[in-house]
């Protein structure tokens, strides 16, 4: 069984912080992880040539669009589970993680009843955004599990919060179980 976490900071701050945490209790329970860190892929934006749905029903599934995208699908289809992380931009998602999201419209549809978790980082107010993560994972027909909300400024903030590591870690266990179901 693999989990796979995807990081929408363009710092290593503390998005990446929490969803080490929640990957090394994921990984407690003898399970793959790797995480995604998009600022350090080469990842266009979408160009909406759509012609990832061409076909219809037998939709093609394939990207026009040649970057780390392509090495990124199989594995993002393979996952057994998945967690997303963002830091709160505007009371919304980063666009790093909405950027990503645009390019999973190829294979969208074979993400269909994959447990996935939020992770969600703000300095006062996280806003709109686990709704943003929500709504993603309810288009795609992912089964949503739960999410941890902090709240931290500076990149190594969060990492002196004894709460929110063990809120992580009860989100992780969240995630095994709905892995073994
Ligand atoms: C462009 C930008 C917009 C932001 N918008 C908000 C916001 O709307 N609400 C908020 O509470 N914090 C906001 N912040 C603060 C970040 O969410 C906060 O610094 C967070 O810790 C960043 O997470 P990271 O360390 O993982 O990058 C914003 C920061 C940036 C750079």
């Amino acid at each position: 069984m693999k989990v796979i976490g995807i990081c929408g900071s363009p710092r290593k701050g503390n998005t990446e912080w929490m969803l080490r945490k929640l990957l090394e209790g994921v990984a407690k329970a003898g399970i793959d992880t790797e995480l995604i860190l998009l600022r350090e892929r080469d990842i266009k934006a979408c160009d909406g040539c759509l012609s990832c749905e061409a076909g219809g029903k037998e939709r093609k599934g394939v990207c026009s669009i040649q970057d780390d995208m392509q090495q990124i699908y199989p594995r993002l289809i393979k996952a057994d589970g998945l967690a997303f992380g963002t830091p709160v931009y505007f009371e919304m998602l980063s666009g790093l993680l909405k950027g990503f999201m645009d390019r999973t419209c190829p294979i969208w549809p074979r993400l269909e009843l994959k447990p996935i978790v939020g992770i969600a980082v703000a300095e006062e107010s996280t806003g709109r955004v686990i709704h943003n993560l929500r709504t993603y994972a309810s288009v795609c027909g992912m089964r949503w599990v739960g999410h941890v909300t902090a709240l931290a400024k500076t990149p190594k903030q969060v990492s002196n919060d004894r709460g929110v590591e063990r809120r992580l870690a009860m989100l992780a266990r969240k995630l095994i179980d709905a892995l073994m179901t």
